[in-house]
């Protein structure tokens, strides 16, 4: 495919960033292209959750400029900035789901924020999206308290997707849940993005996940970003990191079964 400025969903360029005297990101460059998978491998502490915080915008680099859709994530312009958030959605570990709202009014939130659309239509809309994640319309009064770690999880991608978002932002969507449970969740992401045709960006170090979603994978290592291929290329990348993450036989195994050619 021949790549133009706007099959780039996020372009990140020169991106720096630290906190007190931690030198966290040195200069990262990253491209995502329109319909792809990434995900983000790096160490504990190597500064993969911020890069998602830059990415979304709720952070700002020390350095750098991150673009969404073409247009500067935190544009001076409100109105821009505003358009492109509503154009990606996010489910990050700390804070899936608002506790005092239940599973309705979760989904509903982003949808009553815009105030485009009234009450009617946003209960049907949040209807699609909870049979969208496999979710039924008798657990929509439930509060977060009375909801398994798997639907919470299911709830969050659900309110991510209420915007129809063009690109969905995951910070290691499956940390937390069973190996069955994370096997689903992982299912239906993988279904939801062949459906809807979203881009993903996701953290994680579930080798299943990557095996079986991504498209591309990017490897976080000193400070930088020091690969970006296929998962089936990133055997072959020589970094310390890269090999014990994929050491074992069974890695090796599952991402070289990702060649499709
Ligand atoms: N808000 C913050 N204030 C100060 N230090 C932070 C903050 N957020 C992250 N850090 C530090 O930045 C580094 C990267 O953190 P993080 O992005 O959470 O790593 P990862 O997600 O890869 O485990 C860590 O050293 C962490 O302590
Ligand atoms: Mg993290």
């Amino acid at each position: 495919m021949n790549e133009d400025a706007s099959d780039r969903v996020i372009e990140m360029r020169g991106v720096t960033t630290r906190f007190g005297s931690n030198l966290v990101h040195d200069g990262i460059d990253l491209d995502v292209g329109r319909g792809q998978i990434l995900c983000l491998v790096g160490g504990s502490g190597s500064g993969k959750t911020t890069l998602l915080r830059e990415i979304v915008g709720l952070l700002a680099p020390e350095r750098g400029t991150v673009r969404l859709f073409g247009h500067p994530v935190l544009d001076p312009d409100t109105r821009v900035q505003r358009d492109v958030r509503r154009r990606f959605g996010m489910l990050f570990q700390q804070g899936a789901l608002f506790s005092a709202l239940n599973v309705f009014d979760n989904i509903a939130f982003p949808l009553r924020e815009l105030r485009l659309v009234d009450e009617n239509v946003i209960h049907d809309l949040v209807l699609i999206k909870l049979a969208m994640v496999e979710l039924e319309p008798r657990h929509a009064p439930l509060m977060p308290a009375e909801l398994s770690g798997g639907m919470i999880k299911r709830v969050a991608l659900a309110r991510a997707l209420s915007l129809e978002p063009e690109l969905l932002v995951l910070d290691e969507p499956t940390a937390g849940l069973d190996p069955d449970l994370a096997d689903n969740f992982v299912q239906l992401i993988g279904a939801l993005q062949r459906q809807l045709g979203f881009t993903v960006a996701m953290v994680t170090h579930d080798l299943d996940t990557l095996a079986g979603l991504a498209t591309r994978v990017a490897v976080l290592a000193e400070r930088r970003i020091i690969a970006n291929c296929s998962p089936a290329d990133v055997l072959d990348v020589d970094h310390p990191f890269v090999r014990s993450f994929f050491c074992s036989e069974h890695a090796r195994a599952a991402m070289r079964a990702t060649r499709r050619t």
